[in-house]
């Protein structure tokens, strides 16, 4: 058969109250859309969720990455959600559709996509993660994590079929620029980039030539859109997503979600401003409510049949991670006091598009030479 396509698509339109949550409205019209589409065959299967206050369209399609008609599928769909969102006055309505017109690809526009095409296995186990109130950036450890690190993935160790590593590709959001990179062997390499997570990014990982799985088929992918490169000043954060396959020669489903048991300190929490801890949720728990935050990330779980999805699976519906949610908000307690000072307020670099240049601006006259 064909190779599937996954895409996950995703915009803030509106949300309710403030930044807190997509409103039920907007998902009817994203269903009946996307509806239309699965019947008129342009797409296989979908399914339309909330992370936060973002709009997350998953579609399976055999057109391909970075496809017209998907895309414009997609676009067509947050403009119609948008247009609702106007109409009942939700917060940002329209927030993150930064073109008037679609001009044949969704990317640079403002939605986030984190899409791929791949053969699909005797049985495809796949996650699509979604976060809110952060950055792409987000993903480099968890990515990393569960594809690089043996203390994370046990089969990096015991699984002959994984054991040789994976190829890294990851971009330089700044000077748009990429490097395919190996691990094991340039782990440390690796590290001393995507730790610089603002800048550095992991876009997709792939398999290594010779081993069981195709070397040109991504086995994950991050949507590294970066709102305000595009805007040129603040319109909101870009929360990002992502898509990882599972099992047979790749980390095993737990060892995917088990990199998500450390609630690391990610940016993006309040005003896109602050740094916080990500905390792994049930999707009834994806809505930002104390200080808009603390940042969240959700899971969907679902095997792949010839395109179509089974499942979803609410990924982190576990008590095997409430003890990570209550570090996330020891650590949310501990970030919170330092009210504006760094590091919980974000690095002066990032705050470019805020007030902090018009206070220097402001005060420039009254600065004298000492
Ligand atoms: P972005 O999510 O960065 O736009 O990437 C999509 C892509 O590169 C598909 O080939
Ligand atoms: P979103 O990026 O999720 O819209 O949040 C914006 C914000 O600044 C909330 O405080
Ligand atoms: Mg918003
Ligand atoms: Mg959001």
């Amino acid at each position: 058969m064909s190779k599937i396509t996954v895409s996950l698509i995703k915009a803030d339109v509106g949300s309710v109250a403030g930044h807190t949550t997509v409103a039920d409205e907007l998902i009817k019209v994203a269903e009946s859309n996307l509806s239309e589409a699965k019947e008129s065959g342009l797409i296989i299967d979908f399914r339309v969720f909330k992370a936060g206050d973002d709009l997350e369209l998953l579609m399976t399609h055999t057109k391909g990455v970075d496809s017209e008609e998907i895309h414009r599928l997609a676009w067509e769909t947050f403009e119609k959600a948008a247009e609702k969102a106007k109409e009942l006055k939700l917060y940002g309505a329209g927030q993150d559709l930064l073109a008037d017109a679609f001009s044949g690809n969704v990317r640079g526009m403002g939605p986030g996509v984190a899409e791929m095409e791949f053969t699909e296995r005797k049985a495809e186990p796949i996650i699509a993660f979604m976060m809110d109130k952060t950055e792409p950036g987000a993903f480099n450890l968890p990515i990393f994590r569960i594809f690089a690190d043996p203390f994370n993935t046990a089969g990096l160790v015991i699984d002959p079929s994984m054991h040789q590593g994976f190829v890294f590709e990851i971009w330089d959001i700044m000077e748009h620029k990429r490097v395919f990179m190996k691990t094991p062997e340039e782990m440390y390499d690796i590290l001393a980039l995507i730790g610089a997570k603002s800048r550095f990014v992991i876009k997709r990982v792939f398999p290594k030539p010779g081993g069981k799985l195709p070397e040109d088929e991504p086995v994950a992918v991050i949507s590294t859109e970066k709102l305000y490169q595009i805007a040129g000043e603040y319109v909101g954060k870009d929360d990002p997503v992502a898509l990882v396959r599972a099992q047979s020669g790749l980390p095993a489903v737990g060892e995917v979600l088990e990199a998500f048991a450390f609630p690391h300190l990610v940016s993006g929490w309040m005003r896109g401003s602050h740094n916080g801890p990500i905390m792994p949720v049930p999707f009834r728990y994806a809505k930002c409510t104390r200080f808009d935050g603390p940042p969240r990330v959700v899971a969907a779980g679902f095997q792949l049949s010839n395109g179509k999805l089974i499942g979803p699976v609410d990924m982190f519906d576990d008590p095997a991670f409430d003890y990570t949610r209550q570090k996330a908000m020891e650590v949310a307690e501990y970030m919170r006091r330092h009210g504006p000072f760094e590091p919980h307020r974000l690095p002066r670099e990032e705050m470019e598009y805020t007030t902090l240049p018009k206070v220097m601006e402001k005060l420039k006259e009254r600065f004298e030479e000492i």
